[in-house]
């Protein structure tokens, strides 16, 4: 009996003695293992007398739970001292300031083509795009540049590698003007819509850059004249700028898909260069021949167009007299319009 004893305070102290849960089942193994000294006794049990075997066998037997109980709570106290030194290594200081997490903004351009969608969808215009990579017809022929004029390189264009099917070089759109073609196409009058869009000309400076949008805008119908365009355009300024209180100006001017045409000056209200005009759009009458490309009888379908420059509209907006702004990612910039 003393040795069964024995055992169990050697246990005890072994199972408190283990620093880890490796550790205790080492220990353990020495008692309650397939070899262990417990699992020893109960096999002796079998050479004992049959009287004696019962009483014996209640002995270790209490024995054993006793190891096992002692087992149990020091596994329990090994997990609690773990979490606890969890708890403590991975505990956070709320007092720290948050890192913060910056949420992204529009970008002003992005902000003006939803503000121009928004004005002209209020006046029943609907919104189209078309390709950025065009073709020589619908950029330059549909729109009345005839073959080998001036015009062809008054934009100067980029060519990409590639030929359209009549062999000529594809392009990326110097103008927002082939919508026009493309939507006329394939809709009929009325035909009220405006084409925002991405552009690009070999271009630069603090009024020009490579890859700019323009917003086109289209009105055909029986009975649409330049006196349309004015106030539809005027209005749109209005209520784009959200002021009255603005100087356009409507300047004559030369395109070979209106007749006639002009080109519309906005002041600047703010900023730098206030009092100083800025061209914002080419506009005018669509020409008789762009009509017929767009497969309607000029005899029956009048109208206008215009296109104009949503930096342009930016900078007039925001006061900028610098449109690179918009392009070189200075969060100074940008952080602004957010
Ligand atoms: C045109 O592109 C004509 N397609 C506009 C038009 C449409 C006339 C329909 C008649 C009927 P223009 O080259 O002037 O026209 O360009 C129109 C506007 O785009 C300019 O007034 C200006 O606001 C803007 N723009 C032109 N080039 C650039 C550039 N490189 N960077 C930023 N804005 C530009
Ligand atoms: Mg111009």
């Amino acid at each position: 009996m003393d040795s069964l004893e024995q055992l169990v305070n050697s246990a005890q102290a072994d199972f408190l003695a283990a620093p880890d849960a490796a550790a205790l089942e080492n220990a353990k193994a020495k008692y309650l293992g397939k070899t262990g000294q417990i699992t020893a006794l109960m096999k002796g049990l079998g050479q004992l007398e049959a009287s004696e075997r019962k009483a014996q066998g209640a002995v270790i037997n209490a024995a054993k739970e006793q190891i096992e109980q002692a087992l149990n709570a020091r596994r329990d106290a090994l997990a609690n001292a773990q979490m606890l030194a969890r708890l403590n290594a991975e505990s956070i200081d709320i007092t720290l300031p948050g890192r913060g997490r910056s949420i992204g903004g529009l970008h002003p351009v992005l902000r003006s083509w939803q503000r121009i969608e928004e004005i002209f969808k209020s006046i029943g215009f609907a919104v189209a795009d078309g390709p950025e990579i065009e073709d020589d017809w619908t950029n330059f022929t549909a729109l009345n540049n005839p073959e080998n004029h001036p015009a062809r390189s008054m934009q100067d264009t980029f060519y990409i590698d590639g030929q359209d099917s009549s062999g000529k070089p594809l392009l990326l759109r110097p103008h927002t003007s082939p919508v026009q073609v493309r939507y006329a196409r394939h809709n009929k009058p009325p035909i009220k819509v405006i084409a925002p869009g991405r552009t690009y000309r070999v271009d630069s400076d603090a009024t020009h850059s490579p890859m700019f949008h323009q917003v086109e805008g289209l009105w055909i119908a029986d009975n649409i004249s330049f006196a349309d365009l004015k106030g539809v355009y005027l209005n749109f300024v209005r209520a784009f700028f959200e002021t009255d209180d603005l100087q356009v100006r409507f300047r004559p001017s030369y395109f070979p898909f209106t007749e006639p045409s002009a080109e519309i000056d906005i002041a600047f209200g703010s900023g730098p260069l206030k009092g100083r005009w800025l061209e914002v759009s080419g506009a005018g009458q669509v020409h008789p021949t762009v009509v017929r490309n767009f497969g309607l009888d000029p005899e029956q379908f009048v109208g206008f167009a215009f296109g104009s420059g949503i930096e342009r509209l930016t900078m007039l907006r925001y006061g900028i007299n610098d449109l690179r702004l918009f392009y070189e990612g200075d969060l100074r910039f940008l952080k602004q319009f957010n």
